[in-house]
């Protein structure tokens, strides 16, 4: 028999065990003195020894039957408080593991009304912490998820200036790991001056703020904009800072191409115009009565309203095929048509420089293009390769496959191109030797269109070169397939 461990059952059994034994005590005193009496009143012939021998086996019995009293009520005792305290003991036990935190506990205690009715309250409880704490997670999990995907860094700061949370793309950004950032202060991250400046900043006026700083990371500059507020807890009580850094260096790029756009749009403008009005100017001051002057002037302002009208062309072209939503209209292109139309153009060109193609298109492969577009993408490279050539060099052509794209290669002889520069020359009116390039009539818009028509085919542009000995521009549009 499992003996209940509580102190009740002990305090339980020393209580009957000192009442029996006192009973015992008083019994065995009275009743041998009462017999005496009894037997010697009513002169029953007894001896001395008998008496003392009948007080003894009196004793004994008595002794016996209190021992078999109080094992009886041991028993008894110990199942009344088995039925009662184990329930008890078992809803304790329960409110114990909710305590602990494991609110999956329940308790099951059976017995007395009272009992059922605290179970059934326990339960309940139990099962709504449960629900409390899965909302609890559902919105941690939702603060998770927004602050990891927000789309910029996050940092918040304690009050005492540790870090307690950090996303993942503000780890990113600095270069940390979540192990030198948790619980450290931010002093130490190695963060950039002007950001712990700011942060320092928000820290001293508790006042939300927003900064746009610059800062040097690895050797690059770089932007951000910085928002910090104070983050207020209950009671207005002030619980730390919260930061959040939005890269801004794309936005910041692109301002500075929109203004180099209009810079460069407006030199290359000035430049035949002021050229167009001074030529002009001349031949109406008197320069037309001579012939020769006034013809060589002519041809001058002829050549330079040409270059304003190339410019603006390509400016146009440009605009068009920036625009959003500008498509190609994709359909089974041979590219051995359109490098034999690109060539009829280019053909003249190369006569006048004396130069040769060399053409091997033998094979001919169908991609998925636009024919006007993919002429318009050759006849530039050739030019290029033209103009950037010396005379009786050749410019060989090439048609390829690499299992997903057509290739044609366009490969020249000419002055070639230098390493550094090859990201940069299909940046919108970048020319390697600016001077070189204005005379050969050269806006340096041609490339920036060329690779814009070739990501519009879904394709790609490489570039091969080295200075002295010429380039190779590889051009590779996805292949036609039929299904
Ligand atoms: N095949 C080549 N060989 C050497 N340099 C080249 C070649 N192709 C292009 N470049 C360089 O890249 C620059 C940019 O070329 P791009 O075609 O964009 O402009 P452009 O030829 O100067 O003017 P246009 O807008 O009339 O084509 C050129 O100015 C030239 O310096
Ligand atoms: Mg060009």
């Amino acid at each position: 028999m499992k003996l209940p461990s509580n102190r009740l059952f002990f305090i339980f059994i020393a209580l009957t065990g000192s009442v029996i034994a006192v009973l015992g005590i008083v019994l065995g005193q009275l009743f041998p003195f009462l017999m005496e009496k009894i037997f010697l009143t009513n002169h029953i012939p007894f001896t001395e020894e008998q008496i003392d021998e009948l007080k003894i086996q009196f004793a004994f019995v008595l002794a016996l039957l209190l021992l078999i009293a109080f094992l009886l009520i041991a028993y008894i005792g110990n199942r009344l408080i088995q039925e009662l305290l184990n329930p008890i003991e078992n809803v304790t036990q329960t409110a114990r593991e909710l305590i602990k935190g494991n609110y999956l506990a329940r308790s099951y205690a059976n017995g007395p009304a009272t009992i059922l009715e605290l179970r059934k309250s326990i339960n309940i409880l139990a099962r709504n912490l449960q629900e409390i704490e899965k909302m609890r997670e559902i919105e941690e999990e939702r603060l998770k998820t927004l602050i990891e995907n927000m789309g910029s860094a996050l940092i918040m700061i304690d009050r005492e200036g540790t870090v307690s949370i950090a996303n993942a793309l503000f780890l990113e950004e600095f270069h940390l790991t979540f192990l030198e950032v948790e619980g450290r202060n931010f002093l130490s991250l190695g963060l950039p001056r002007e950001l712990e400046k700011f942060i320092d900043q928000v820290f001293l006026t508790e006042l939300p703020y927003r900064k746009q700083i610059e800062m040097e990371i690895n050797n690059e500059k770089i932007y951000k904009q910085v928002y910090g507020a104070p983050v207020v807890g209950e009671h207005g009580r002030w619980l730390g800072i919260v930061i959040v850094v939005h890269d801004i260096t794309e936005l910041i790029r692109l301002e500075q191409i929109r203004k180099d756009f209009v810079a460069n749009v407006s030199h290359e403008l000035r430049t035949p115009i002021t050229s167009i009005k001074g030529f002009s100017e001349t031949l109406l001051d008197g320069a037309y009565r001579d012939e020769k002057m006034l013809l060589s002037f002519l041809e001058i302002i002829y050549q330079e309203s040409n270059r304003l009208q190339v410019l603006i062309q390509d400016l146009l072209e440009l605009s068009k095929i920036e625009q959003h939503g500008f498509k190609v209209q994709l359909e089974p292109t041979s590219l051995k048509d359109v490098l034999i139309r690109a060539v009829e153009v280019t053909s003249p060109k190369m006569d006048e420089k004396n130069m040769e193609f060399d053409v091997d298109i033998q094979r001919d492969i169908k991609v998925f293009g636009d024919k006007n577009r993919l002429i318009q993408i050759f006849t530039n490279l050739i030019t290029n390769s033209i103009t950037y050539s010396p005379p009786h060099t050749v410019i060989t052509l090439r048609i390829k496959e690499d299992g997903d794209h057509g290739i044609v290669e366009v490969e020249d002889e000419g002055i070639g191109i230098e390493k550094s520069e090859i990201p940069r020359i299909f940046e919108r009116f970048y020319r390697v030797d600016k001077a070189r390039s204005r005379n050969s009539g050269g806006t340096g818009l041609g490339l920036a269109i060329v690779k814009h028509l070739v990501e519009a085919h879904r394709g790609k542009i490489e570039v091969e070169s080295t200075v002295g000995k010429g380039t190779c521009m590889r051009v590779k549009i996805p292949l036609y397939r039929e299904n």
